[in-house]
């Protein structure tokens, strides 16, 4: 029988220490943070996330707007509505929503992104300083996990982590932040063979596929920490659910953590931290 981590309420605790802190920049410079979020189209996805992020935002104290365009926008358009998000020096954040519409370049929008602006950290030099060991801006989900793994109270050094996806959202850089802080890290994706022979090894086991009862529970070490970054409909029920079969899992698991409520709401608490961040950076150059 497991610890479920609540990441609802990690988050909270990070949110509130941020609004706090949000109140002292305030009176000290005479301004406050400000995020700019952009989305393309209708999603029913994308829209959920947009609002979780301007909900955070606002409750944290963070002055925001999101930037609603249609589907039809051309890439022109769009990057220079970005071009002149980063000459704004009233802006400290800016996010563009992903995914976009196939005639979008995906990766030309996250390169047009002023670098210091970028508080997604999907910009190419903030994952090339990550991958250098030079300072940079983390990524929100690998960077809330890690926090969340800390609130387990469990030392990473020297642990077993295997990570199941390969994103550059997710996978890469969490094991890449696994790795700094000292477990021994093993990449497996949709692909591998005998997935479940390698999830058995992990003290800690990171999912990031997006499918639903991709790991069973006795693809799991007794006592291991679950991580469960997938969002998926529950074909059976059609309730949200992660990429862990939850219920059979947590009797074998140590910690895991629950889809919705898990890593969700960290992610969302780590944008604001690097939305924070990025403004104390201007403020104090
Ligand atoms: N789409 C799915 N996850 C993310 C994220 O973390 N940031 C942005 N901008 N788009 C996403």
């Amino acid at each position: 029988m497991s610890e479920i981590i609540n990441g609802k309420e990690v988050a909270k605790a990070l949110r509130d220490s941020l609004a706090a802190e949000v109140v002292e920049l305030g009176a000290k410079y005479g301004r406050t943070p400000n995020l700019v979020v952009i989305l393309v189209g209708e999603d029913p996805g994308s829209v959920s996330y947009v609002t979780g992020k301007a909900k955070a935002a606002t409750e944290v104290g963070i002055r925001n707007k999101t930037l609603r365009y249609p589907e039809t926008i051309t890439e022109e358009e769009l990057l220079a509505i970005i071009a002149e998000l980063n000459g704004d020096e009233d802006i400290d954040g800016i996010l563009v929503q992903l995914p976009l519409p196939k005639h979008i370049d995906e990766q030309k929008v996250i390169d047009a992104i002023a670098v210091e602006k970028d508080v997604d950290a999907f910009h190419p030099s903030n994952v090339a300083n990550l991958w250098l060991k030079k300072p940079c801006t983390q990524p929100c989900t690998p960077k809330g996990i890690i926090k969340l793994l800390k609130e387990t109270g469990m030392e990473i050094e020297g642990k077993e982590a295997v990570v199941v996806g390969r994103s550059n959202i997710v996978g890469l850089p969490v094991a890449k932040l696994l790795l700094d802080n000292n477990a021994t890290v093993t990449i497996a994706h949709s692909r591998t063979h005998n997935l479940g022979e390698v999830t058995r090894r992990a003290d800690i086991l990171v999912v990031a596929i997006g499918r639903e009862r991709l790991v069973t529970a006795d693809m799991i070490k007794p006592g291991a920490v679950v991580i469960d970054v997938g969002v998926n409909r529950d074909s059976r029920t059609g309730k949200l659910c992660g990429d862990v079969d939850f219920e059979p899992s947590k009797e074998v698991a140590g910690y895991i953590t629950p889809v919705p409520g898990g890593v969700g709401p960290m992610t969302i608490a780590c944008l604001m931290e690097n939305t924070v961040e990025s403004f104390k950076r201007k403020v104090t150059k």
